[in-house]
Parts: C-alpha cells; sequence; structure tokens
C-alpha cells in the first residue's frame, strides 16, 4: 500500500471510530520549551493528559511530521529517517486503563489486519516487563494473548515511552511488530515524570500512539527499506543511482530542510537554526564528496510538489534560495580553509607530529565549519597522521559549548544577545499589545520565536486578519516606536506579575520569581528579555505575513529596521 493510501485509510478508520482529526502542530512546540523540535505526534496535546476537560475532543487522530535530530547518524539505513509523518491516534481522560488498553489494542490490531489486510503470522507484540521504578503491564500482555498474537516482554529502554522533553506524560507501551519490523507504538499514558525524576500517577489514563508511516507503508509492500518506495526510489534516482547511500542522506536532508525552512528557520549557530545549517552543509560535503552531479533545486521543488497537498509549506523557489545561500557561505568557508590548511603545510619543514595536525584540523573544523568527514578525507589523502582520540575529546568539549548554548536559548527567553534580535523581541511585544488592542483582548500568545533576521508571533484567533486589522497593527505599533517609550524591567512573585495584568504566554511554565517587562503604559509582559531601552532605537516596523498555524491559531511574522 503506497503511503497516500495508508494514510487515507488511518484517518478514514479512526475518524469512523469517532475520532476527531486534528491538524498537525508546528515542528516547533508552542508550548515546551525544553524540546527542540516536535518529535512525536503527543507533543501538541501534551497538556490534556492531565487536563482531558480541556482537549478539543477526548479522542483525536493526527499525521504529524516529526524531526529527531536523534537519528540523524542512522539516515542513509533501512528505517531512519529524520524527519518523518507520524500517524497517531490518542485519547484524553480514561477512567480505567484497562478499558482503555482494550479498546486501543484493538483498534490498532483491526486496522492492521482487517483494513490492512495483514494476517496474523506477520504479527507479534511486546509489553513493558516492568521494574522498581514502575510495573508490568500485565494488562496488555493478556489482551495481546486474547487475541492469540504473540507477545514478549521487554524492559525500560525499550517498552517505557517519554516524557517528551524534561517532563510531562509518560507510561509503558507496547508495540506492534511486522515481520519483525517494529511499525506502531502504543503508549498507554498512566504516569507524569516530574523535573526531579519522580513518576507520578495520573488520575486519568491516556493513550497516545505513533506509527512511521514510511516504514508502515514500506513494510506492507513487503519492502524492508523505506528506501525501496516511491516516491524514495525516484527521488534516489535523480540524485545519483550510483551513489545510493550518499543520494539517500541528501534525499532525508533535503526533506528536513525543506520542512524547517518552512517554519521560519534559517541556517545560523545556534539551536534549531544550528540543526538547519548541520544538514545543509552534510548536504553539499556529500554532493562534493560523491561528485554527484544532479541539480538540487528540481530534487527540491520535486519533493515540495509531493508535500505540498498535505502541510504549509514554503514556495520551493524560497527553500533553494536559503539553500544556496548557505552552500555559497559554506563553500567559501571550506576554500579559505583548505587555503590555510595548504598553506600552514606549505610552511612545515618536518612531517609534523599527530597532535599537532588533530589541532589543526579541530581549529578547521571550529572555525570555518569544515565538516569532520571531509577534513579526515582530506587529511588522509596527504597521507598523514591523525589521532582520533584527541579530535573526540576536542569535539566533546565542543559539544557541551554549544549544546550549553542551545539550552540557554530555549530557557530563559533568549540568550541570543544580537542586537537586532533584542529589537525583534521588543517589537514581538508591540506586536501582541498591539493585536489585543485591535482583535481584542481573547489574543493571548500561544508562541514565539525570535531571530536576527525576523519575529514570529503565534496567538489564538480563529480567523483570518483583514487587510485594515493588519495595517491597523501595523500603525500602532510604528505610532509606539515613534512615540519613544521606556521600557522597564522589574523582578517579581509571579502571582504579583499576573495580578498586575502582566500577560504570560498560554500554556508556559515559568518560576515563582519572575521578570516583568513594561512599555509605556502599552504592554506588559512576564519575560525572560533582554530588551532594548527605549522604543526609539527601534526602526520601522513591518509585517511580513499573517498565515495560519494551528487550529484557532494565527501566526504573524514581521521584523523591524
Ligand atoms: N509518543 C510515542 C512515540 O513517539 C507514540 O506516539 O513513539
Amino acid at each position: 500500500m503506497q503511503l497516500d493510501e495508508v494514510r487515507k485509510n488511518f484517518i478514514g478508520y479512526f475518524t469512523d471510530l469517532g475520532y476527531v482529526r486534528q491538524t498537525e502542530s508546528s515542528l516547533i512546540p508552542r508550548n515546551d520549551p525544553s524540546v527542540l523540535f516536535t518529535t512525536a505526534g503527543m507533543q501538541q496535546f501534551k497538556e490534556f493528559y492531565s487536563s482531558p476537560l480541556d482537549a478539543p475532543a477526548k479522542s483525536v487522530v493526527t499525521i504529524q511530521p516529526v524531526f529527531r535530530t536523534s537519528d540523524i547518524g542512522e539516515v542513509g539505513d533501512a528505517t531512519h529517517l529524520t524527519i518523518f509523518e507520524m500517524l497517531g491516534n490518542f485519547r484524553f481522560g480514561e477512567e480505567s486503563s484497562l478499558r482503555m488498553k482494550e479498546t486501543a489494542i484493538k483498534e490498532a490490531w483491526n486496522f492492521v489486519h482487517k483494513r490492512l489486510g495483514v494476517v496474523k503470522e506477520r504479527v507479534s507484540a511486546t509489553v513493558f516487563k516492568g521494574d522498581k521504578l514502575t510495573p508490568g503491564d500485565t494488562e496488555s500482555e493478556g489482551i495481546w494473548q486474547m487475541l492469540g498474537i504473540e507477545v514478549k516482554r521487554m524492559g525500560r529502554d525499550d517498552n517505557f515511552w517519554g516524557p517528551a522533553g524534561d517532563e510531562g506524560p509518560c507510561g509503558p507501551c507496547s508495540e506492534i511488530y511486522i515481520d519483525g519490523i517494529e511499525v506502531w507504538n502504543l503508549v498507554f499514558a498512566q504516569y507524569y515524570k516530574n523535573t526531579d525524576g519522580k513518576f507520578e500517577k495520573l488520575p486519568q489514563a491516556g493513550l497516545d500512539t505513533g506509527s512511521g508511516l514510511e516504514r508502515l507503508s514500506a513494510t506492507l509492500q513487503s519492502h524492508r527499506s523505506v528506501w525501496a518506495i516511491e516516491p524514495f526510489v525516484s527521488w534516489v534516482d535523480m540524485v545519483d543511482p550510483t551513489r545510493e547511500y550518499e543520494s539517500k542522506i541528501i534525499i532525508d536532508h533535503l526533506r528536513a530542510i525543506l520542512f524547517l525552512v518552512s517554519e521560519g528557520i534559517l541556517p545560523a549557530n545556534k539551536g534549531r537554526d544550528y540543526v538547519l545549517r548541520r544538514l545543509i552543509r552534510k548536504v553539499v560535503f556529500l554532493e562534493r564528496r560523491a561528485a554527484i552531479k544532479a541539480d538540487l533545486s528540481k530534487v527540491i521543488t520535486e519533493i515540495h510538489a509531493y508535500y505540498a497537498p498535505s502541510y504549509t509549506l514554503t514556495d520551493p523557489e524560497k527553500v533553494v534560495k536559503v539553500f544556496e545561500a548557505e552552500q555559497a557561505q559554506f563553500e567559501k568557508n571550506l576554500a579559505r580553509a583548505i587555503g590555510h590548511l595548504d598553506r600552514w603545510v606549505a610552511s612545515q619543514s618536518e612531517q609534523p607530529s599527530s597532535e599537532e595536525i588533530t589541532k589543526l584540523a579541530f581549529y578547521l573544523f571550529e572555525s570555518f565549519g569544515f565538516p569532520r568527514e571531509l577534513l579526515l578525507e582530506h587529511l588522509r589523502d596527504l597521507g598523514w597522521d591523525f589521532d582520533n582520540e584527541l579530535f573526540a575529546k576536542l569535539f566533546a568539549e565542543h559539544q557541551e559549548t554549544s549544546r550549553q548554548g542551545s539550552e540557554g536559548l530555549f530557557k530563559g527567553g533568549l540568550a541570543d544577545h544580537d542586537a537586532q534580535t533584542i529589537k525583534h523581541h521588543t517589537a514581538h511585544h508591540l506586536l501582541l499589545a498591539a493585536l489585543r488592542k485591535v482583535l481584542g483582548n481573547g489574543v493571548v500568545q500561544k508562541g514565539s520565536n525570535v531571530t536576527k533576521e525576523r519575529l514570529r508571533l503565534d496567538f489564538s484567533f480563529d480567523r483570518k486578519l483583514t487587510d485594515d486589522e493588519l495595517d491597523e497593527v501595523d500603525s500602532i505599533v510604528n505610532d509606539k516606536i515613534k512615540a519613544k517609550l521606556p521600557v522597564v524591567k522589574q523582578e517579581m512573585s509571579k502571582d504579583e506579575a499576573l495580578k498586575s495584568g502582566a500577560l504570560a504566554e498560554f500554556g508556559q511554565k515559568y518560576g515563582d520569581k519572575v521578570s516583568v517587562y513594561s512599555i509605556g503604559d502599552f504592554s506588559k509582559e512576564l519575560c525572560g528579555g533582554p530588551h532594548i531601552k527605549n522604543t526609539g532605537e527601534l526602526g520601522k516596523f513591518e509585517i511580513l505575513k499573517e498565515e495560519t498555524s494551528s487550529q484557532g491559531v494565527r501566526r504573524i511574522k514581521a521584523r523591524v529596521s
């Protein structure tokens, strides 16, 4: 069964059972600063496992693109992709965990068996065997046995899932295998893991399932590899079928690049931006290594055409532009790095020690973004000895520094103290206050992202804004800039801050002590900062785009000069 048919069948099957279809969420989690990307379908529903009454429906179904940096190293093998479409069905607020498991397992089994036509002999399942922290899942084991399916008990690493991020719903899971390939994970969210590592039993159970569409479809077509199915086969052919391994990674990364750029991410040195930079550089590096001649802009356009009917994506021209700009910069860096290396080589009167070579290699890696694999190859060509262990040590130290950098960026607000980013941050506050003036105080912030290039604000509102409304918002913000309002920071307790009418992002967690930034008496928000001192420091404010983000949530991208 082709990807499209599996998608249709999954949604059709679960909506017939009363599950309500929900739109996929952004790849940037809207209310979870502890993770960089959406890695699971349940992420947008995290809060509903503890507060089921707030859920849009008691049971919902989605197809969610997810992005997993943890799998980057595996890409090119049979079953791993950095970005994939995850089929998921979810239930909230279940009184009986046994009844929920019965329903969930039977629904999943009937989908696989009756709807997809997979015979019993090809199917097996696993359940959690239990440990000191949480008990084994004998309920699920019994249900599988009743259905006559072979079931194995497994440990925590395999069969206890979550939470996504630092804390959240999690629980024992039961995995479904077809032909020995894991195709579906049913998580029974019975616990909430706190940041202190303790598991608290949730008062009501929930269900979170996820099945990788590409892997499931390949298995149904009796293939063991996602690369054996369409459209992947054709895409690899477009790149270079004689260099299959590199072509697969290039395709995987181009898909990811398309989705990340569509989220407004641009290549840079921190957090998500850095992930995008790494993906683009890897593609350029592989192209060079395998001497691939294909026109990748055509491949991007082709991949875009395939996904555009299902997801909101940026125009392929824009993606190609971002890709090519980064490629040009990287190639310039590479040329400089190679020049540097060659000069260094020429200046050595005798064979340098492997320690000296490795340190130089690391310098090139760190300063010019010269990828490790390419460096190793180049040095090997020169017949030079290289100390892998020393490089790994230097690399680990470097990673620790960038990890801290990224964490800072997504925890206490904004660690990127670049002047333009700070301006965008203050403009973000002005924009939110202006939106509330024009559209009413029902508008609350649902998410935000601020970079050098632009600011992005997600807010609750259920329709497209009219041109007049956008003009009005634009002129209010520009008036507040002209009015040269002071930006003042105060520290206070969270309760005091909320009582004083300061705005907080919906669903966001704050500490007990918070900072509040006021802009004249126009805006007041809980925020980690930093900000400029006076709105007079901002140039012209301009709205770039207004679009849908998810159901009931709009997104505005804007910038200031
Ligand atoms: N959250 C689980 C997973 O990602 C099931 O959807 O595997």
